[in-house]
């Protein structure tokens, strides 16, 4: 008789929030088990928001075995191993340093945070927790496009030599209108900052993933072109935009090599526009969000007369992650990096070994923000990120 493969260990995943990173997170946490072959199995086993009927409903659309609509007792559940933190930035630290003091690993949105200090505690937190063996992840998603997982591999074998320059913008446009509505996203309070938070978060973290170097200081202007925007729960018709619609900086990276960043909300015609390119001595790299299998490749030792650059389709099994999705040329989308993410924090889990990116690597991001914001109040004074 054959012997049965031993059964991986079930993991149980406890969600916070539940509209749109939810739904997505959800998707990863599905679909992961179904795709790659993994050392532990993801179990979904709760699901929290605030308001009862809507999270049920969540629940059962999702697959998800329980709601909770306190996010302190989906922590406290036995069958909650992973906490998965999908809420605005304003209880990011809260819910995390509670969940690693219960002893669960967390995956947590981005920003990590809203401020560098609170972001500093939750570092100081994934440490003590990583002594007892519990790991902490942030969700820079974009890390896991293919296509930007096998840019970082080409830069880490020196395809493209020593950097000299990044060039990255993250452009939307759901702003533009003067009466869209003033949502958290618009409030400091709530979400830390604006499109720099939003937007510019994401495009920091890719810079530094992919060329392996932190940002070390920055010259920046941002704006709030709209300053009032209507305001559905409150007495007065109009409410106060506390965030920038904007950001623009250049920045410095410990090589040498120069960067430059601009996120924005109010790119009319620009819906979830993410370009980027990085040039080195001996090569060139680009590639746009809107054209996610694809990564344009230049190799500058190659002839003069036959160089360029060339698109390369990131679809062969042996790009990253692409060894359990489909044939050849049979393109990934949006949703796939939340199923990457997901197999990547399992695998960390099963292995014990430290996911990235960390909780320090999310804290990094926040200083790079923080001095963002101060060099805009300076009128783009350098400003240097604080180590
Ligand atoms: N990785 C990405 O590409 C990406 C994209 C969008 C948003 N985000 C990040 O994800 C996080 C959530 O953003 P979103 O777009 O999903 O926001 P959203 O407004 O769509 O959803 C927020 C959810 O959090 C819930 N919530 C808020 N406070 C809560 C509390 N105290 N307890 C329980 N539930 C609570 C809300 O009810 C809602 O379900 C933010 O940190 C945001 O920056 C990341």
């Amino acid at each position: 008789m054959e012997e049965a493969e031993p059964p991986v260990p079930a993991l149980g995943v406890g969600m916070v929030g539940y509209a749109f990173m939810g739904a997505a997170h959800s998707q990863g946490w599905r679909t992961v088990g179904r795709v790659f072959d993994l050392p532990a199995a993801p179990v979904l086993a709760a699901v929290c928001g605030r308001d009862r009927t809507a999270v049920e409903a969540m629940a059962q659309r999702h697959g998800w075995a329980a709601a909770e609509t306190d996010w302190r007792a989906l922590i406290a559940r036995d069958d909650v191993h992973i906490v998965d933190i999908c809420t605005p930035g304003d209880s990011h630290a809260e819910i995390a340093i509670a969940a690693l003091e219960a002893g669960k690993h967390v995956l947590c949105e981005k920003p990590l945070a809203n401020t560098v200090e609170e972001a500093q505690s939750m570092v100081l937190a994934a440490r003590r927790a990583r002594e007892r063996g519990q790991l902490a992840m942030v969700g820079f998603n974009y890390r896991r496009v293919p296509a930007l997982s096998y840019a970082r591999r080409l830069v880490a074998e020196g395809r493209i030599g020593p950097i000299r320059h990044v060039r990255v913008c993250y452009l939307q446009d759901w702003l533009v209108d003067p009466d869209a509505p003033l949502t958290w996203r618009l409030q400091r309070d709530r979400a830390g900052s604006g499109a720099l938070g939003d937007l510019g978060a994401h495009i920091v973290d890719l810079a530094q993933y992919l060329t392996g170097e932190p940002v070390v200081g920055v010259s920046a202007l941002t704006e709030t072109f709209v300053r009032s925007r209507p305001d559905p729960g409150a007495s007065a018709p109009r409410g106060e935009v506390t965030v920038d619609d904007a950001a623009l900086f250049t920045g410095r990276l410990a090589s040498g090599a120069l960067a430059s960043f601009e996120a924005t909300r109010m790119a009319a015609g620009r819906k979830n526009s993410l370009r980027l390119e990085v040039n080195g001595e001996s090569g060139s790299l680009a590639f746009d969000l809107e054209r996610l299998n694809e990564l344009s490749f230049h190799d500058h030792t190659e002839p003069a007369h036959s160089a360029g650059f060339r698109r390369i389709l990131v679809t062969e099994p042996e790009h990253p992650y692409l060894e359990a999705w489909w044939p050849p040329g049979h393109a990934l989308g949006y949703e796939h990096t939340f199923v990457h993410q997901a197999r990547d924090l399992l695998e960390a889990i099963a292995t014990g070994t430290d996911p990235r990116p960390s909780f320090a690597d999310g804290l990094q991001v926040q200083r790079v923000l923080a001095a963002v914001e101060e060099s805009a109040e300076k009128n783009a004074v350098y400003t240097p990120v604080q180590t």
